[in-house]
C-alpha cells in the first residue's frame, strides 16, 4: 500500500445473497467498517438487494457518526435508458444508491462475450453518471503459461487509460488473474506487486497523477490469511473479494489487515 492512496477493500458478493440474507450481511459488513476509518469498503450485491442495503447500511452509519459504506451494482449498461431487456443502467444504480460499478469482471468478459471496446464505453458511462468504476482486467492460466500475461493485462489497461484519466479516486483497476478466481490458488505476492507495477508504470505513461490517484486493487482468492502479505505490497491498494466478502468472519480480517497496514 501507499499512504497516497486510501486503501479499499470490496466485496463482490456476485449471485448469491441476493435478498433478506444479503441485508444482513451487509449490516454486518458496515458495522464492521464503521470502526475502521482508513479504510473504504464496498459491497457489491445482487441487483435487488440494493435498496435494502443501500438503507440500512446508511442506519447503521448513522448511528455510529460515519460515512456509509460504498454500495456497487456488479455490471452497468452503457446506455443511459433504452430497449435493452434486462440491463440496468448507471443513472438506475445512482437513483438506489450506488456510488460504484465493477465493470468487465472475468465472469462477465468469459460468460457474457463482453470485449475490450464495452468495457471502455460501460467505464465511461459509470463515470459520467458519478459512479467510481472498478475496471477488472486480468489473463487466464493459458495466457500467463505462455508468457503473454502483462500483454493481455496492458492490452486491456490499454482499453481503459483514456477513459479514467481525470476520475482521480474514482477509478479504479483489479487485477484479477482468471486462474486465480474462486480456486484457491492465490498469486503470490510478488506476483501480483510485478503485474501491479506493471500496470502503475503503464498508467504512469499516460499521465503521473493518473498513476498516482488510481487504486489497483488484487482479486483472486483472497481470504483472511493470505490478505494482509498482498495488501503489505507498494502497489496494492486493496482487494476485490469473491467468496470470502459472503462470511463476516473471513472478510472482517481483511478489512482489518488493510486499517492496520494504513494507519
Ligand atoms: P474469489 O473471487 O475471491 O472468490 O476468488 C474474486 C472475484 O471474482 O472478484
Amino acid at each position: 500500500m501507499n499512504a497516497r492512496r486510501k486503501p479499499l477493500i470490496a466485496g463482490n458478493w456476485k449471485m448469491h445473497q441476493g435478498g433478506a440474507s444479503g441485508v444482513d450481511l451487509a449490516v454486518q459488513v458496515a458495522r464492521a467498517a464503521a470502526v475502521l476509518p482508513a479504510v473504504e469498503v464496498v459491497v457489491a450485491p445482487p441487483y435487488l438487494a440494493i435498496p435494502g442495503v443501500v438503507r440500512e447500511t446508511t442506519e447503521v452509519a448513522q448511528q455510529h457518526h460515519c460515512a456509509p459504506i460504498g454500495v456497487a451494482g456488479q455490471n452497468v449498461h452503457h446506455e443511459p435508458k433504452g430497449a435493452f431487456t434486462g440491463e440496468i443502467a448507471a443513472s438506475m444504480l445512482v437513483e438506489a444508491g450506488c456510488r460504484w460499478a465493477i465493470i468487465g469482471h472475468s465472469e462477465r468478459r468469459q460468460y457474457f462475450a463482453e470485449q475490450d471496446a464495452d468495457v471502455a464505453k460501460k467505464t465511461r458511462a459509470a463515470l459520467a453518471a458519478g459512479l467510481g468504476a472498478i475496471v477488472c482486467v486480468g489473463e487466464t492460466l493459458e495466457e500467463r503459461t505462455s508468457g503473454r500475461t502483462l500483454d493481455v493485462v496492458l492490452r486491456m489497461v490499454d482499453a481503459v487509460l483514456d477513459v479514467l484519466a481525470g476520475a482521480g479516486a474514482r477509478g479504479v483497476i483489479a487485477y484479477e488473474p482468471v486462474w486465480a478466481i474462486g480456486t484457491g490458488k492465490v498469486a503470490t505476492p510478488k506476483d501480483a506487486q510485478d503485474v501491479h507495477a506493471a500496470i502503475r508504470a503503464r498508467l504512469a505513461g499516460r499521465d503521473v497523477e493518473l498513476a498516482n490517484a488510481t487504486r489497483i486493487l488484487y482479486g483472486g482468492s483472497v481470504k483472511a490469511d493470505n490478505a494482509r502479505d498482498l495488501l503489505a505490497q507498494a502497489d496494492i491498494d486493496g482487494a476485490l473479494v469473491g467468496g470470502a466478502s459472503l462470511d463476516i468472519a473471513q472478510f472482517g480480517p481483511i478489512m482489518r489487515a488493510a486499517q492496520e497496514l494504513a494507519s
